[in-house]
């Protein structure tokens, strides 16, 4: 089974999301595990709560540190903890623009209202004020612009007659715990999954020049136009259950070494292990993707025609 993602909650205050999606991920078929609980405020309720759990959390209060600054000390403890993935849970903090792009797609928020619609603070007596008669909550990835990113799942909420800006938020609330764990579990999920692993394979591997795709026995091959085949993606091929890619080194005792050094990155596959092809496996939950890159680089450079194995990239 592939190992769980390792996901950061980011929050200021009381913290509920954050324990609602811990919670969740205690179940054992949830695809996340919760490796640290940071906050801008020493004194986020939430906080106790964590380490009452056994989660490690870290606080520092941002006061008297540029944005960036601040931003970057968080960075540092996210990828001390392992963090594959961010989920923000009332984190009121606006973010700098490099914290977002180390996090792209890796960065989740949760908002309560039926994003785009009403965006930023006070939503409530917004949704109120407007007459609506439902609002709820979005999760969304976070990009640059404050509550803007992609939705990648909502639950609708009716308001109801009578309805104040405390007790609708607290109706919200209710569905705000089902639906983060649920898409936190989808989105890590899916970053996994084969399909995705193939269409990074694939990115990259139709990248390189004149490289085309086909299916070989079953399995996407990748080849020079005019030359040969310089890689091949596997998923479960016999039923074996790994996700991997192959690719030409330059015999089978490069082949040894390498599994000798890294026996839980590299294997002989089957079939091609012989003639000196090697496994790198995708499915260990840290693919170095640069590292996939490169041996696709030198891969396609053994099977490229001369005239094209020659240019410089
Ligand atoms: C939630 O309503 C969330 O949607 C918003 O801030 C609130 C945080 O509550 N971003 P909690 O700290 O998770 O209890």
């Amino acid at each position: 089974m592939m190992p769980k993602a390792r996901v950061g909650v980011l929050i200021s205050g009381r913290g509920s999301n954050m324990a609602a999606l811990l919670y969740a991920s205690r179940a054992d078929d949830c695809p996340y595990e919760i490796v640290l609980v940071a906050a801008n405020d020493p004194q986020a309720p939430g906080l106790a709560l964590a380490a009452a759990e056994g989660v490690p959390t870290f606080a520092r209060a941002h006061q008297g540190l540029k944005r960036a600054e601040f931003d970057a000390i968080i960075d540092v403890e996210l990828r001390r903890a392992g963090c594959d993935f961010v989920a923000l849970a009332g984190y009121m903090r606006l973010l700098s623009a490099d914290f977002v792009a180390n996090w792209q797609d890796r960065m989740v928020n949760i908002h309560p209202s039926l994003l785009p619609a009403h965006k930023g603070l006070h939503v409530h007596e917004a949704v109120l004020a407007a007459g609506e008669t439902v609002s709820g909550c979005s999760v969304h990835l976070v990009t640059p612009e404050l509550d803007d990113g992609p939705v990648l799942g909502q639950t609708r909420v009716a308001v109801v007659p009578g309805d104040t800006p405390e007790t609708l938020a607290a109706r919200i609330l209710i569905a705000e715990h089902q639906l983060y764990p649920r898409v936190l579990a989808g989105l890590v999920s899916r970053a996994t999954a084969p399909e995705t692993l193939l269409d990074r394979v694939r990115q990259l591997a139709l990248a390189l020049p004149e490289a085309e795709e086909k299916l070989s026995h079953g399995s996407p091959g990748f080849f020079v136009r005019g030359g040969k085949f310089f890689a091949y993606f596997q998923r479960d091929h016999h039923g074996d259950g790994i996700t991997a890619v192959l690719v030409k080194a330059s015999g089978v005792e490069e082949q040894a070494q390498l599994i000798e050094n890294d026996p839980d990155l590299y294997y002989r596959p089957a079939y091609f292990g012989p003639s000196g092809w090697i496994g790198i496996r995708l499915d260990t939950g840290e693919t170095d993707w640069q590292h996939v890159d490169d041996w696709l680089t030198r891969s396609w450079r053994a099977s490229a025609p001369k005239r094209l194995a020659m240019l410089p990239f």
